[in-house]
């Protein structure tokens, strides 16, 4: 394994206010791996990707990416460095088709603004750009239908391949699987594997843990803010302190409330 990390997570802090979110939290990622970034509600996942990209300030600490310091810069700047971030929220845009989209995430790099890449056709690499990434994630067959017309899973494809458009050499996933049902999880899961296999660096944020003990190679844990484990996903899910976490916190009861949800649809 190449010793210098892909991105390197230096005892970061996030706080809001008297709320400590993230608390000295270290961990490396290297090129070509899948960690799995988990731990119960609440416990600062994606206030910590959101300090990796920007989005919130870290407080303390330091973000490299191959290298180079990331913290202070703008969120525009730590992407065109290199990373991705997929939200759970999924929010494409209305009045679009699925390949514009896409399309529209391959050019907006190129500009700093929203708006000037919204008014700026796609041009025929951004379009070629954006089938490409609907092929990766599957949904190419569907390139000239409207968002409003596709199911959450359906959605989701787009979300990643809207993010892989920015070409990035780290891609950060947020709960991609919520919502789903076992059957459209696991097939997800599959494609992530599948854009992992090509190559691609991944952080998995996701409380389907049958998903991220089959996908992860590793697995960080957080827990109140803290990092309380790291590890091959076997031995970290086999640690006591991270099953009392777990215990602790009420995400097996809301993957239980998911189960019987699905049980009911
Ligand atoms: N913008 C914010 N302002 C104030 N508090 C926040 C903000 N964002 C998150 N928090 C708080 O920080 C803590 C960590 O939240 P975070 O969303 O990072 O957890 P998480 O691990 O992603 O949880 P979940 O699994 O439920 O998504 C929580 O106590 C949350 O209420
Ligand atoms: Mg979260």
């Amino acid at each position: 394994m190449n010793p210098n990390p892909l991105l390197k997570v230096e005892n970061v802090s996030v706080r809001f206010g008297g709320l400590i979110a993230v608390n000295q939290v270290s961990f490396d990622v290297h090129q070509g791996e899948l960690l799995g970034l988990i731990g119960p509600n609440g416990a600062g996942k994606t206030t910590m990707l959101r300090a990796i990209t920007g989005v919130v300030h870290a407080t303390e600490g330091e973000v490299y990416l191959s290298g180079a310091p990331l913290v202070g810069l703008p969120i525009e700047r730590r992407i065109r460095q290199g990373m991705s971030l997929s939200q759970q929220l999924v929010k494409p845009l209305r009045n679009m088709s699925l390949l514009e989209n896409v399309a529209l995430a391959a050019g907006s790099h190129k500009t700093a603004s929203p708006l000037r890449a919204l008014t700026h056709v796609s041009n025929q690499a951004e379009l070629a750009l954006g089938m490409q990434m609907l092929e990766k994630v599957g949904i190419a067959d569907r390139a000239n239908q409207m968002p409003g017309t596709q199911p959450l899973g359906i959605l989701k494809r787009l979300e990643l391949a809207r993010a892989l458009a920015l070409k990035p050499q780290l891609f950060l996933l947020d709960e991609p699987l919520a919502g789903l049902n076992s059957s459209e999880a696991r097939a997800l899961a599959n494609t992530i594997a599948d854009i992992h296999q090509g190559g691609m660096t991944v952080v998995l944020i996701e409380h389907n843990l049958s998903e991220v003990m089959r996908l992860c190679q590793r697995l960080v844990v957080l827990d109140n803010g803290k990092k309380i484990g790291d590890g091959v996903p076997r031995e970290v899910m086999g640690d006591p302190v991270v099953q009392a976490a777990y215990l602790g916190g009420d995400t097996l009861a809301s993957d239980q409330s998911n189960q019987s949800k699905e049980a009911q649809s």
